[in-house]
């Protein structure tokens, strides 16, 4: 082995990081008051509001802002049984730390069961179809289920984010389920969401600074390089126009 092929074997990846605060104070109050009505004139026309968080950055933020705003809303987390341990931890520090409950909804033993005899445990890596029936038993029918009697409700996706989401809107119909449906942030770009983090100062998921800027479940989540796209670490042996787990889908 050459020196130099040696020293590029030993190099150590770099990972993407947190992006430097992008906003002034003003700025950034400005974005936050914005965000902030937005939440309140949801609880204000709809009566039971649910906001799905996965308690990565997004998340954080719309938490914060709904704490924060005192807005009539709902928390609730699909606990698919592959997440994380840092992830399961999230969710008694951001209820300590904001004084809210959030719901854990967990899928169905026998949804789980079915998926394993027919696929494997992490059958999900052959393809397309067996990853959409392990979201569909792990994410998609606990989500159902965690929507039934809501009449309205709310994520963190951002238009930036992925091919899959520029034409994102603040306020869809959610066909799927007949209730609308709310994506606050949909405007707002990763580096405005890690000024508010930073201003003021959510906790923040501890994946976050090992190199993940998006964070789902275990086996299908891994550290995205310098550079790559920041969805890269998502289903990563996928084509990149099927990096969506289903719980946007909207028919
Ligand atoms: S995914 O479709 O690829 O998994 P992503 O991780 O980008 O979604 O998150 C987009 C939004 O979906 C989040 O801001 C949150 O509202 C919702 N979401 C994703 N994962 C979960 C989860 N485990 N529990 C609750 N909501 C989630
Ligand atoms: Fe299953 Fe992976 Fe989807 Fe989680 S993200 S539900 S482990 S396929």
């Amino acid at each position: 082995m050459t020196q130099q092929n040696q020293q590029s074997t030993l190099e150590k990846p770099v990972f993407w990081s947190i992006p430097p605060s992008a906003l002034t104070f003003e700025e950034l109050a400005d974005k936050s008051a914005v965000l902030k009505q937005r939440l309140a004139d949801i609880s204000k026309r709809f009566s039971d509001v649910r906001f799905a968080t996965s308690l990565a950055a997004e998340d954080m933020v719309i938490t914060d802002a709904i704490a924060k705003a005192s807005a009539k809303i709902k928390l609730f987390t699909l606990a698919t049984g592959r997440l994380h341990q840092e992830t399961v931890d999230m969710v008694k520090i951001t209820e300590d730390h904001y004084g809210v409950v959030i719901e854990k909804v967990y899928p169905h033993e026998s949804d789980v069961q079915a998926f394993i005899e027919q696929y494997g445990m992490n059958g999900f890596y052959d393809g397309e179809e067996s990853k959409k029936a392990c979201c569909g038993a792990r994410k998609i029918k606990p989500l159902n289920a965690a929507l039934l009697g809501a009449d309205a409700w709310i994520t963190g996706q951002r238009r930036e984010q992925s091919t899959t989401r520029t034409e994102l809107n603040l306020e869809e119909l959610d066909d799927a389920r007949g209730i609308s449906k709310f994506n606050p942030l949909f405007d707002w770009s990763e580096a405005d969401i890690w000024t508010y983090i930073k201003q003021e100062k959510t906790p923040i998921h501890p994946l976050h600074l090992k190199g993940y800027p998006s964070i789902g479940c275990e086996p299908c989540t891994r550290q995205v390089k310098k550079d790559e796209d920041i969805r890269a670490g998502r289903w990563w042996w996928l084509q990149s126009d099927s990096k969506e787990c289903g719980l946007h889908v909207n028919k």
